[in-house]
């Protein structure tokens, strides 16, 4: 049997790159065939980690429950698929802090997300931290596969060094997961600058799809979307800028990015984001009409993410309770 495990911060709202780099993918693995039958598949919702940045504790209780009605929506179907609140399996913040102990200074500090993130907030303890958080929240549950976007993959390595260093060190104990990345749209980057990632903190609107955008704001961003100085689709000319939209357009048909920039060639950038427009307002429609139908129901999600939780902790403690065990802690 394998075993999925990946997450989403609470920490903003949920953009087309989050769902492009990690949902869509999920919701893929949930439902083929070959997966179901053999897969264990936790999506966890990962507010110990969105806590690293200041968070406004009213916006962020709230956010929790959106995001989980937003996997839902997505397409993860509660019954094939583990959904739960990080905070409320205590698990991670142990086995965290024991992953802290053998975890060197040095290797945190090459982070790059930790690079960039203490540059526009005060940097704190818990994001230097947060990677080894990261790894408990993997390592708890013998995870094979992380389906995560291309930004993740600096943090799954660092999980695959901790999981050796405890291994060699105590004993046979952590599987080493390996990182999911999908081949094309890994990364995609910001409608109004295409050298920064599109990302939940962004302060330009115009720069992010969010998930909940109506169909004005998704036609009005992409006609606003920077392009470069041509005119027409080529192969010969593509700027970082257009790739990036030619990767939304691929993720959203379902098809690789090559195929897709040859169906595209000669078409003029304003028919091209016409398309484009249509394709994702046809696609976050059926998303925010299932999000219509679950967001209020607010009685079921927390039973849903009770149910998740409970599987969760009868997973992870089995696991902590053995790295207790091994490294000499407890009566
Ligand atoms: P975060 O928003 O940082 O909680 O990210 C949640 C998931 O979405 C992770 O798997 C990220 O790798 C993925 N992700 C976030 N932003 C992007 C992006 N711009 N492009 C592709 N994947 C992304
Ligand atoms: N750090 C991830 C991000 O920001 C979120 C995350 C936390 C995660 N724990 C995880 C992803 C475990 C995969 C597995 O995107």
């Amino acid at each position: 049997m394998k075993t999925i495990f990946s997450g989403i911060q609470p920490s903003g709202n949920l953009h087309i790159g989050n769902y492009i780099g990690a949902l869509r993918q999920w919701v893929n693995l949930q439902n083929s065939e070959s997966k179901i039958q053999n897969s264990e598949l936790f999506f966890c919702i990962v507010d110990l980690h969105a806590i690293t940045v200041p968070q406004d504790p009213r916006v962020l209780k709230g956010k929790i429950l959106e995001v989980t009605a937003l996997y839902i929506a997505s397409g993860i179907d509660p019954k094939k698929s583990h959904i739960f609140v990080q905070s409320e399996n205590p698990d991670h913040a142990e086995l965290a802090w024991i992953l802290n102990t053998i975890t060197p200074f040095g290797q945190l500090e090459r982070m790059t997300q930790f690079k960039d993130k203490s540059q526009k907030h005060e940097a704190n303890v818990g994001l230097f931290d947060y990677p080894v958080l990261m790894a408990s929240d993997i390592l708890l549950y013998d995870t094979d596969e992380v389906p995560v976007g291309e930004d993740q993959k600096q943090h799954i390595e660092l999980t695959r060094d901790l999981a050796e260093k405890f291994n060699s060190k105590f004993g046979q104990t952590f599987k080493l997961p390996m990182p999911m990345i999908q081949k094309d749209a890994a990364r995609i980057m910001s409608l109004q600058n295409p050298a920064s990632k599109m990302s939940k903190s962004d302060k330009d609107p115009l720069a992010t799809i969010n998930l909940l955008d109506s169909e004005e704001e998704i036609r009005e961003k992409i006609k606003k979307a920077v392009t470069d100085s041509g005119s027409h689709i080529s192969k010969d000319q593509g700027s970082e800028a257009l790739s990036n939209l030619i990767s939304i357009y691929s993720a959203f048909v379902n098809k690789s990015f090559e195929g897709s920039y040859d169906e595209l060639e000669g078409k003029s950038y304003s028919e091209f984001k016409t398309l484009l427009a249509d394709l994702i307002v046809e696609t976050l429609t059926q998303i925010q009409k299932r999000y219509k139908e679950i967001a209020g129901e607010k009685s079921i999600l927390k039973d849903i993410l009770e149910e998740g939780r409970e599987f969760a902790k009868d997973k992870s403690s089995k696991k902590l309770l053995e790295v207790k065990e091994k490294v000499g802690l407890g009566m």
